[in-house]
């Protein structure tokens, strides 16, 4: 099959309680031990470029890399534009062979990501393209978990209904309490997520697809390989796994996940050169890379996502 959009994965996956894993994919070696865990346990994806990516490896390079998975695996895969910062750049992802982009206006005034999301929804439609939107602000909420001020962060459950029906996009990602990268809450602090606002956002959006970014779980299995093969990380705290499945069986239908696979892929490749000094090819190290991103991939799928066995 073709590439798919994420219309009928969120579809699905809203009716039946469990979440679409969104991985972001840099290179090969990711994109194959993403799609081998899927393949595996049968699940559909979906592989998700950042601006950045695209800056390292090329808009060509990841397109046909994503396209030779899905002629290796036969899923259900869409590629999706993450965190998409202007009309242009989603117009150029749209044109350019992607299934699904994500328009991020969350740091703009309301009315100007209304409008924005708008633009872009109105041009990916006619094109069999999915969209996903952001309202509220990730950065910066684990810092003020306990604070009152950090509710001006947090989704307004006031404002979604309004802002779907205004910009018609598909998916809405929303600010409960994740946030991106390896130090989500400070040591010491309890990790916690704002169910009743997701609660209150699905009471007012029934049947519409939600969105968690940030959600690593930043698995301390990982962590203390880094740190033991000569890395410093300490303190990194991620997403409890049980609260992401929590999140997944109502109505999260999409969950990203980059930054655990930059410390699954890290962790294998400190591990393996400091046990084989001596080796410089790098398809030695980058396999035991590829082989972590797999066997994390399959633990999220049938631990948080439970999307195994639905492709
Ligand atoms: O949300 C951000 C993703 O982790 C992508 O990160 O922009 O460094 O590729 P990046
Ligand atoms: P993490 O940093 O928690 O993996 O979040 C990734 C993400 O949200 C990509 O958009
Ligand atoms: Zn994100």
């Amino acid at each position: 099959m073709p590439l798919v959009n994420t219309r009928e994965m969120f579809k699905r996956a809203y009716e039946e309680g469990y979440a679409i894993g969104a991985f972001n994919v840099n290179n090969m070696e990711i994109v194959q031990g993403i799609t081998e865990a899927c393949k595996e346990l049968n699940a559909p994806v979906i592989l998700q470029v950042s601006a950045g990516a695209r800056k390292y490896a090329n808009h060509t390079y990841l397109t046909k890399l994503v396209e030779a998975a899905e002629i290796e695996t036969g899923l259900p895969i869409a590629l999706h534009l993450d965190h998409g910062s202007s009309f242009e750049l989603c117009k150029d992802c749209i044109d350019g062979g992607f299934t699904s982009v994500m328009i991020d206006g969350s740091h703009l005034p309301y009315e100007e990501n209304v409008e924005l999301a708008k633009k872009v929804a109105d041009y990916a439609h006619p094109r069999n393209v999915t969209v996903e939107a952001e309202l509220g602000r990730l950065a910066g909420i684990e810092d003020a978990v306990n604070v009152s001020a950090a509710d001006a962060s947090y989704t307004d459950p006031a404002q979604v209904q309004d802002f779907v029906e205004r910009t018609g996009v598909d998916s809405l990602a929303i600010a409960i309490g994740t946030s991106h990268g390896a130090y989500k809450f400070k040591p010491g602090q309890k990790p916690q997520l704002r169910f009743d606002i997701l609660k209150e956002v699905s009471d007012r959006l029934p049947g519409f697809p939600i969105v968690l970014h940030g959600a690593s779980s930043v698995i301390p299995e990982y962590v203390e390989m880094i740190n033991q093969f000569g890395g410093e990380m300490p303190d990194a705290i991620g997403i409890p796994e049980d609260m992401l499945r929590e999140a997944a069986k109502m109505a999260v239908c999409k969950i990203n996940v980059d930054s655990d696979l930059r410390l699954a892929m890290t962790a294998a490749v400190r591990k393996y050169l400091a046990e084989n000094p001596s080796h410089f090819d790098p398809r030695q190290y980058l396999s035991p890379a590829r082989d972590a991103i797999k066997s994390l991939v399959m633990h999220k799928i049938e631990t948080v996502l439970g999307c195994g066995g639905k492709a």
